[in-house]
């Protein structure tokens, strides 16, 4: 990736990796979200002269990037908003590359769960949509989301991309082949509001962010214009 002003003097929001949420004290829902999508976005922002704060939940040992301003490490859904919450409401871009869980346990557990029954059942309880919720208080932030899915990627997409009033999203196929968690490449379509899209090849995570900081640098230029 080579150093560039398109984010110069923004301040940026990047979360990355999934979240955990506890079902007792020893165990949790998670994801195979590695945190390589997120980290390669926020390296990229960084690169692009940005004031980066990377909000990260579970990754795979990843190195932190150089030069963030800061870095969050959160357990939970409702960690991980709290967290991106406190720097939304002076912050230019939020680009939100987390697997989130939907989903927690209603009733963790206090005390590890015995061994018993042939089954167990855990009633689970909704989490807060941390990106509708910044898609709602929306004032000069632009706002990129990604769509995670295994079928009917674009139309999918499209319904997030409105529903959670963003000016981009990035959907990514995560049944494809060299596509979506863990590995080092992706496979993505940008979405805009106008109904466009941009068709991406397979290409390297750190690529596909450096196009995606380009495009919402691109987005932000236009607005300010
Ligand atoms: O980390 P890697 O191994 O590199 O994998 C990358 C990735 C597959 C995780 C990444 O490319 C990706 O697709 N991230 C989004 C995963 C996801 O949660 O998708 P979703 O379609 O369920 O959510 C849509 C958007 O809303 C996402 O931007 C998500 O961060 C956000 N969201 C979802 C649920 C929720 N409760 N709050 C949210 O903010």
């Amino acid at each position: 990736a080579c150093r560039n002003d398109l984010l110069k003097g923004k301040k940026v929001i990047v979360t990355a990796g999934g979240t955990r949420e506890p079902i007792d004290p020893v165990r949790f829902i998670g994801n195979h979200s590695s945190g390589r999508m997120g980290f390669a976005i926020a390296k990229a922002a960084v690169m692009a002269g940005a004031e980066v704060t990377l909000v990260a939940g579970t990754t795979d040992n990843l190195k932190t990037p150089v030069g963030l301003a800061r870095r969050i490490d959160v357990g939970s859904t409702r960690d991980m908003k709290a967290a991106v919450d406190s720097y939304y409401d002076d912050c230019d871009l939020v680009i939100k590359a987390a697997a989130v869980a939907d989903y927690r346990s209603a009733h963790p557990a206090e005390n590890k769960i015995k061994k018993n029954d042939d089954t167990l059942t855990i009633e689970m309880a909704k989490n807060p949509d941390i990106l509708y919720g910044l898609g709602q208080r929306k004032t000069h932030q632009t706002l990129v989301g990604f769509a995670a899915e295994t079928t009917n990627v674009i139309e999918y997409g499209t319904k997030k991309l409105k529903k959670k009033n963003l000016d981009m999203l990035v959907a990514n196929d995560v049944s494809a082949e060299g596509a979506g968690f863990k590995g080092t490449t992706n496979i993505a379509t940008l979405l805009f509001p106008d109904g466009s899209m941009e068709k991406l090849e397979k290409m390297d995570k750190d690529e596909l962010a450096a196009i995606i900081v380009a495009r919402a640098a691109a987005i932000m230029a236009k607005k300010n214009s």
